[in-house]
């Protein structure tokens, strides 16, 4: 079933859209890590910039200043022990913050929010890779994100091993010159990776509506072109 279709009527982003000018569009950009979603998003940016579109792009976990403090728990290689249901729930909070400072003010000012991971993420992730299913996930998505849902999600379909190595060298670099520490997702195992990866394509099969699924594996301006292309196809009309 579509998450919209599972989520309350009538809250009060439905009131607030209703009453003033056109909704923004939301657009979310999902995959493993090290897929080339930021890459991507950019370009997409800049694209829609050129269109005289407003937009604003944001991450998660993250995006907000509560938001990036909660990154820093779920990210950090120290964090040790975190349930599978408390790294679910932080993600949500992140994302809470995130739709209410960011996300929801962004789309009634009839802004376009581009996102890097939105609930997609929670669901292959924490219901995949951690095992703890679609249910739980979808259940926190209604009571929490109510009726924010992506209007396009691109899946950056990717090889499960080239996408970890190529994000395991990223966080190196980072940690080596004394950047954040990012790296505890990728010292999960290529078992953890390719439930990950089963997980959205399952989101994409259920969702082909919303989900876009781009092959990343090819040269960066060609899976650029494609994203184009969808956009225009799908919300550019
Ligand atoms: P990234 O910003 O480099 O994409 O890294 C974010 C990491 O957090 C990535 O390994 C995926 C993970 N993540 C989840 O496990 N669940 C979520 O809901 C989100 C948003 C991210």
């Amino acid at each position: 079933m579509h998450i919209s279709q599972r989520s309350r009527p009538g809250n009060w982003y439905h009131f607030a859209v209703a009453s003033g000018r056109q909704r923004g569009r939301f657009i979310t950009f999902e995959g493993l890590d090290g897929c080339g979603k930021s890459t991507h998003l950019e370009k997409l940016k800049a694209v829609l910039r050129d269109e005289g579109i407003e937009t604003v792009t944001t991450r998660e976990p993250g995006g907000t200043e509560v938001g990036e403090k909660v990154r820093a728990v779920l990210l950090n290689s120290r964090t040790r022990g975190l349930a599978p249901l408390a790294e679910l729930a932080l993600m949500f909070a992140s994302r809470a913050q995130q739709i209410a400072e960011v996300i929801e003010p962004a789309l009634q000012a009839g802004k376009w929010v581009l996102c890097d991971r939105f609930t997609d993420s929670s669901e292959a992730y924490q219901g995949g890779g951690r095992q703890l299913g679609s249910e739980a996930v979808l259940t926190m998505h209604r009571v929490l994100c109510g009726q924010t849902q992506p209007d396009l999600t691109i899946l950056m379909d990717t090889d499960v091993a080239a996408s970890v190595a190529r994000a395991r060298r990223r966080n190196k670099v980072a940690t080596d010159n004394d950047e954040a520490d990012e790296n505890r997702f990728e010292q999960e195992n290529r078992e953890f990776f390719t439930r990950v990866h089963e997980a959205y394509v399952a989101i994409a099969r259920r969702e082909p509506q919303r989900v876009y699924v781009v092959d990343a594996r090819r040269a960066i301006d060609v899976v650029h072109a494609d994203i184009v292309k969808e956009v225009r196809r799908k919300l550019l009309k």
